[in-house]
């Protein structure tokens, strides 16, 4: 199998992207990732496709085996990720079908592994994490959505439960007074193993609802999320293709910065 060169894990409501594929199941020292790798082409870059929850959405996001998921993709060749989430809005403003391209990071899951660095005998390695997007990726992702005339939110904070329950009102107020914006329960750890792995990763979050805080009625359902991501699939599938034909063929952030320990 030809090497993949951009990686995107689909979300709730996104199951399958590339209409030719070929599927490939890989196995990691990890363990299995959510399903098969499935390999496809987008204007000539070559694209691995994994869909993060399993195909039939049967794996809940603090069940997903994050570091099968983010291994198996570098196994496959990946060097970038773009990650489409679905998200609760924490502000008024930020309603359904509001897109955010975030540009920060507060983990609230529990009890998650979120490093390769934990074997015995290991290096200690303290990754730094200050901005766990890569810039390159968001300014793709924000210029491909501008014209595409889909209003991208640039920045703000995704607040990331364990989950799989929704956040009470109390929670979800507390997360708003902080001017955190949006709140999901699968970025994290997947942003910062990425980032071990040395692989750009750029998440692209659909909001599909007002969190507790924020709506006035009887609080978010699961129902409802995806109910809204699936109005909203058609586009935000040709919204990925566009982004991943506009990553950059070489890259120069430093996500992948060679004097930095990286798993083997
Ligand atoms: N995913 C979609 N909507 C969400 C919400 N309100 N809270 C957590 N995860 C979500």
């Amino acid at each position: 199998m030809a090497p993949a060169e951009i990686g995107v894990i689909g979300g709730s409501g996104f199951y399958a992207f590339l209409e030719d594929v070929t599927e490939v199941r890989i196995d990691t020292p990890y363990g299995a990732p959510s399903d098969s790798l499935f390999f496809g082409e987008i204007a000539g870059r070559r694209v691995a496709f994994l869909p993060r929850h399993g195909r039939d959405h049967a794996i809940p996001p603090h069940r997903i085996n994050y570091r099968a998921n983010l291994w198996a993709l570098r196994a496959a060749g990946v060097t970038q990720i773009v990650a489409p989430c679905a998200v609760g809005g924490l502000q008024a403003e930020l309603g359904p079908g509001t897109l955010v391209v975030p540009d920060q990071l507060v983990d609230r899951t529990s009890g998650r592994v979120q490093t390769y660095f934990d074997g015995v005998p290991a290096p200690v390695v303290h990754t730094s994490f200050a901005d766990p997007y890569c810039p390159a990726g968001r300014s793709v992702a924000i210029a491909t959505a501008r014209g595409a005339d889909w209003q991208p939110v640039d920045g703000g904070t995704l607040v990331v439960i364990e989950g799989p329950r929704f956040s009470t009102r109390a929670e979800s107020r507390w997360y708003g007074a902080q001017g955190w914006s949006i709140v999901g329960m699968t970025g994290h750890p997947e942003a910062v193993l990425a980032r071990e792995l040395g692989l750009c990763f750029t998440a692209i979050a659909l909001v599909t609802d007002l969190d507790a805080g924020v709506e006035q009625g009887e609080g978010v359902t699961h129902a409802e999320v995806l109910e809204v991501f699936a109005k909203n699939v058609g586009r935000l599938r040709t919204l990925l293709f566009d982004v991943v034909a506009a990553m950059p063929a070489e890259r120069t952030c430093a996500c992948g910065a060679d004097d930095v320990p990286r798993p083997e």
